[in-house]
């Protein structure tokens, strides 16, 4: 019985999200996600646009995924990895390198990133498309 945990925001919920949360299970039988609060985030100095409650019930109603926990703070890793028994902490390789230390406690597995997309990219996105709609509204005026 292997258990894995990874850790994100999952905001605009997306295929890569999906991909990643499909990796990271197939590397064992139980995945838990933890997941940033929106408070976290803004520690983190990012602003979320799906608050915290919701991407909890996109992501445990995702497939694949066992149980939901919540990531509060950078320091709490070695500890769920203590209290939920965990044999592997897996991640998108953009943090390659950074979560090494936890190697004490686990195995560490970076996962290749699915290209093209994520949710800044979203997120840019749909501002240019409101400052497009607010460029128009201002010529109608
Ligand atoms: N992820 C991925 N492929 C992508 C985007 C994200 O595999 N195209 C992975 C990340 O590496 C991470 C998890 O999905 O392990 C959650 O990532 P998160 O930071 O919530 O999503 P991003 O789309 O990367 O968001 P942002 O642009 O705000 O960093």
């Amino acid at each position: 019985m292997k258990r894995v945990i990874t850790y994100g925001t999952y905001d605009i919920f997306h295929i890569g999200h999906l991909k990643l949360l499909q990796r990271a299970k197939a590397l064992g039988d139980e995945l838990i996600v933890a997941i940033s609060t929106d408070e976290f985030n803004l520690k983190k100095g990012k602003r979320v646009m799906i608050p915290y409650s919701q991407r909890v019930e996109i992501v445990k109603n995702i497939k694949c995924v066992d149980r939901v926990i919540a990531e509060e703070s950078w320091e709490q890793k070695i500890s769920d990895i203590k209290r939920y028994n965990i044999d592997i902490f897996a991640i998108g390789d953009d943090w390659e390198g950074k979560f090494d230390f936890l190697r004490d406690y686990c195995q560490v597995i970076y996962l290749p990133r699915t290209q093209n997309i994520s949710t800044t990219k979203l997120k840019n996105s749909l501002n240019s498309a409101f400052e497009i709609i607010e460029a128009l509204k201002k010529d109608l005026e």
